[in-house]
């Protein structure tokens, strides 16, 4: 799977052989961390607490849902970056695959 390929479509693109190919494209895995770092960045941004009383948190110890949380490339970033982090994905086939970087201690249990 690679930018040349395009947009990838649900669930077609997440489902089997297609799953498999998803969680070994370094292509996205690239992406979806770059993109999960860029969230990080936007949830910490001072400016924020503008639009709320956001700095009572702590804001190194979010318990985030990664929701549609795939094969779990952006809950490895969260995870990594002090965040407890609870997947979610509608396709077991993605999900298990979190789930199996969850077990090799990529993402740890919470
Ligand atoms: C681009 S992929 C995963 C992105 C993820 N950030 C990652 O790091 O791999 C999007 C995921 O959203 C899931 N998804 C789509 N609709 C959903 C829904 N309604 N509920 C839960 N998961 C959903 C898909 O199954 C797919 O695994």
């Amino acid at each position: 799977m690679s930018n040349r390929e395009g947009t990838p479509k649900f669930p077609d693109s997440y489902i089997g052989d297609k799953s498999i190919e998803y969680d070994n494209s370094t292509w996205m895995e690239r992406n979806q961390k770059k993109t999960t770092l860029l969230c990080l960045q936007y949830l910490t941004d001072d400016k924020l607490d503008n639009l709320g009383n956001y700095n009572v948190l702590d804001r190194n110890h979010y318990i985030i849902v990664d929701l549609g949380c795939g094969s779990g490339f952006s809950s490895e970033i969260l995870v990594g970056s002090g965040h407890r982090v609870i997947g979610i994905d509608i396709l077991i086939d993605m999900l298990s695959k979190a789930k199996t970087k969850k077990k090799s201690q990529k993402i740890k249990k919470i």
